[in-house]
C-alpha cells in the first residue's frame, strides 16, 4: 500500500512524530503528573533560567516593545532592510574587518539561511557533505529541495577533528560531483558541543584547498551558537582563516538571531557570504533573494527593525552584549559542572568545550533514554548517544544526570 493516501512523497522520509517532539512531549506530561521540581527535561533547545522559564535578553525585549508600527507591521525588503544588512554583518564578524566583500541576505533564522546556501550553492541531486554528530534538520532541508546529506566522521579514535575523513568525503564528493558544498557546525556544535580549533580549520581549508580548481566550493560555518561557545570574540578567531581560500570556493556564514538576540519566535537570520570580487557578491544577493522570494518571500520585519536600533546606539548594544555575557556565563558553568559530574561518575563525553548541549556516547540511546525516562530524566536519543541541553537545566540537575546515566547503563 502506497505509504500516503494523497500527498506526495517526493523522495523524502517523513515520520509519523519527531523523536525530539516525542520525548518532550512524555517529559511535558509527567512534569504535568508529578511536578516540574522532579522532572529533569534536557529535551529544549532554548536557553531556560532555573525555574524553567525561557531566558530573554531585557535589552532586546524593551526594543522589541518599542518598536512603532513601520517598524514592524511593514513588509521587509526581500533580502532585509538595508540597515538590517549592515547590522547583521556587524554581529556576525565583530572587530573583525573581512578582506572580502561581505554580503547578507536575510533569512528566517539560521534554517533559512542554510535553506538559502542549500538551493544556490549546490545542485539538484548533489550529496552535501556535514560531520557525522550532526543537527537533523539539515537532511530535511537538503531533502526537500532534492539533494541529500552525507557525512565525515568528525572525531578520530583520540576525539580530535578527523582530517583524514574529511578529506577522504570531500575527494569522494570532488570524484562524482560538479559541486561540493560543506556544512561546519563551530563553534559549539549541535549535539556534542564542540567548537572546531583555529588549526582544525588550517587543517579543513587546505584539504579544500587542494581539490581540483574547476570544481565550484561552498563552505558553511553554521554558527547558531557562536555567541554561547565562550569569549565572543575568541569564538570568531576563524574567521580569517575560513576566509583564506582560493578563487572556487565561498566561504559563507549562516547566521541566526534566534540564540545570540534570544529571538527565536522571531525567525530572524541571514546569509552572509565572503565574495572575491563585486560580480560574485552582487551574484550572492541576486540568487539568495530569488530563493527566499519563491519560498517564504520576505522576513518579519520586526527583527530588522530591533537590529538596526541595537547597531545604531552603542549604549543599547553594550547593553545587549553585557546581559548576554551573563546568561553565557550561566550557561558555561551548567557545561563545566555537568562535565565535572561525568568526569566523576566515569560517564564518557563527546568532546565538548560549550554551548547549549552535551552528548554521553552509548550503544542503544533509545533504550537508555526510555530507562532514564523511568526516573524522570528526559534526554534526546541522538545517533549514537544521548544529547543533553545543557540550556535547559538548572546547574544542580546538571549534576546529577552523569550518576543517573551510569545507573542506568548498568
Ligand atoms: C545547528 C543548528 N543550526 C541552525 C539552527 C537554526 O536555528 P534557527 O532557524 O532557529 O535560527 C539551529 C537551531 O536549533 C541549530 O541547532
Amino acid at each position: 500500500m502506497a505509504e500516503y493516501i494523497m500527498a506526495q512523497q517526493n523522495g523524502r522520509t517523513i515520520p509519523e512524530e519527531d523523536t525530539i517532539f516525542g520525548v518532550s512531549t512524555r517529559a511535558n506530561k509527567r512534569i504535568a503528573e508529578v511536578g516540574k521540581e522532579n522532572v529533569i527535561n534536557g529535551t529544549i533547545g532554548a536557553l531556560l533560567d532555573d525555574d524553567g522559564n525561557l531566558m530573554v535578553l531585557s535589552s532586546v525585549d524593551e526594543t522589541f516593545k518599542s518598536l512603532t508600527p513601520v517598524e514592524y507591521a511593514q513588509y521587509a525588503p526581500i533580502g532585509g532592510t538595508p540597515g538590517f544588512r549592515k547590522a547583521v554583518v556587524k554581529a556576525a564578524l565583530k572587530e573583525y574587518k573581512p578582506k572580502s566583500q561581505v554580503c547578507a541576505v536575510a533569512s528566517p533564522g539560521g534554517t533559512g539561511a542554510l535553506r538559502l546556501a542549500f538551493s544556490n550553492y549546490s545542485q539538484i541531486g548533489d550529496q552535501i557533505l556535514t560531520s557525522d554528530w550532526h543537527w537533523g534538520p539539515y537532511g530535511k532541508v537538503a531533502g526537500e529541495i532534492g539533494r541529500s546529506v552525507t557525512s565525515f566522521k568528525l572525531f578520530d579514535k583520540d576525539g580530535h577533528f578527523n582530517a583524514a575523513d574529511f578529506q577522504a568525503e570531500v575527494n569522494a564528493l570532488a570524484a562524482k560531483q560538479e559541486t561540493i558544498l560543506i556544512v561546519l557546525n563551530t563553534p559549539a556544535q549541535n549535539p556534542t558541543g564542540y567548537s572546531m580549533t583555529d588549526d582544525d580549520w588550517r587543517k579543513a581549508i587546505e584539504i579544500i584547498s587542494a581539490v581540483p580548481k574547476d570544481k565550484k566550493i561552498g563552505l558553511v560555518a553554521d554558527t547558531a551558537y557562536i555567541d554561547f561557545a565562550g569569549d565572543e570574540d575568541e569564538a570568531r578567531s576563524f574567521l580569517p582563516i575560513l576566509e583564506d581560500v582560493p578563487e572556487n570556493v565561498m566561504p559563507m556564514l549562516a547566521f541566526s538571531l534566534s540564540k545570540t538576540f534570544t529571538l527565536y519566535g522571531l525567525r530572524c537570520g541571514a546569509l552572509i557570504g565572503f565574495a572575491r570580487t563585486e560580480e560574485i557578491a552582487e551574484e550572492f544577493v541576486r540568487v539568495c533573494e530569488y530563493s527566499a522570494r519563491a519560498s517564504w518571500s520576505n522576513c518579519p520585519k520586526a527583527g530588522h527593525s530591533i537590529m538596526e536600533r541595537i547597531f545604531n546606539d552603542p549604549d543599547l548594544l553594550a547593553r545587549v552584549t553585557a546581559e548576554r555575557k551573563e546568561i553565557r556565563d550561566m550557561l558555561l558553568e551548567r557545561g563545566r559542572a555537568f562535565e565535572e559530574a561525568a568526569a566523576k561518575e566515569g560517564v564518557p563525553m563527546m568532546p565538548f568545550s560549550g554551548g547549549f548541549f552535551a552528548v554521553i556516547p552509548c550503544d542503544n540511546p533509545t533504550e537508555l533514554g526510555l530507562k532514564l525516562e523511568e526516573e524522570n530524566i528526559f534526554l534526546i536519543p541522538f545517533g549514537e548517544g544521548l544529547r543533553v541541553s545543557l540550556a535547559a537545566i538548572p546547574i544542580d540537575k546538571c549534576r546529577v544526570v552523569p550518576a543517573a546515566v551510569k545507573k542506568a547503563l548498568g
